[in-house]
């Protein structure tokens, strides 16, 4: 696991500039694509490098971490929407591209399962950039959930619908009280997984990330198992760590070839 800590324009650069290796690499990167407000900078640093610089995502694709229950089509906060407006619909994916767990389905188990075989038929995720919610949940994955969990149907619990009433014009009761998400056991088959965590209100959350035990009870503690983690947080975010000091020496020291 490799903690950057660094203002949030620096890890905006980052995260893009990790996603545009790939790209060039390989014009078919598989991308995992996350909504809330962590990752915006990132998706404005790649649209830019876009339209700038000609990055294009044409022959990519892309698999989101989870979706409401039942929010209707055109709901402006159903998850597969959020994500066109703030990223996929101002880049160039092909149409058909974007793929996320369909919270309309009639028969939801079955939409899961046929979700997890759609992005094990693509080749997995190559790169999969989250957020983490203040209870330590990483997709939807909410305390208690299994550290082994598959794509799913689960219970949001009341502080994640709290925290997320802002997008539903600050009303809890329109907050769905279900969603789909990628398990945690999925989202750990993703080759490399780029965290962004700013602002005081997720400094527990990333301290037990960090430098908790691997507990069900901060779901996104698991990614310690694995083996391609870069978390990028600010000062406010990082401001819990034990060990922010070394964090910050080993990133000035990094070597200038190394990325993430
Ligand atoms: C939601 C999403 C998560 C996200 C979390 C944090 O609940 N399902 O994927 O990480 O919120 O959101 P934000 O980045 O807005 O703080």
């Amino acid at each position: 696991m490799e903690v950057v800590i660094a203002a949030p324009d620096v890890l905006a650069r980052l995260a893009a500039e990790a996603i545009e290796q790939l790209l060039r690499g390989r014009p078919d990167t598989v991308l995992g694509l996350a909504t809330g407000s962590s990752p915006l900078a990132v998706y404005d640093e790649l649209v830019r490098r876009h339209l700038e610089d000609g990055l294009s995502f044409a022959e990519a694709s892309a698999y989101n971490l989870d979706e409401y229950v039942g929010l209707p089509a055109d709901h402006p906060q159903r998850y597969r929407n959020v994500i066109e407006h703030d990223f996929t619909g101002r880049v160039d994916f092909a149409p058909g591209a974007v793929h996320g767990p369909d919270g309309l389905a009639e028969d939801l188990p079955a939409a899961c399962v046929a979700y997890e075989a759609e992005m094990a038929a693509a080749g997995g995720v190559d790169l999969q950039i989250m957020g983490i919610g203040t209870d330590g949940h990483i997709a939807f994955n909410e305390p208690g959930s299994s550290l082994a969990s598959r794509t799913r149907i689960k219970t949001l619990t009341d502080q994640t619908r709290a925290d997320n009433a802002r997008f539903f014009d600050g009303d809890v009761k329109q907050v769905p009280q279900h969603c789909l998400t990628q398990g945690l056991g999925t989202v750990m088959e993703a080759r490399h997984i780029v965290l962004v965590a700013t602002g005081r209100a997720k400094a527990d959350a990333v301290h037990q990330l960090v430098e908790g035990p691997v507990s069900a009870m901060w779901p996104a503690t698991i990614l310690q198992h694995h083996p391609h983690v870069s978390v990028l947080i600010d000062n406010a975010a990082a401001s819990r760590l034990q060990l922010a000091d070394y964090f910050r020496s080993t990133y000035a020291a990094k070597p200038d070839w190394q990325g993430l």
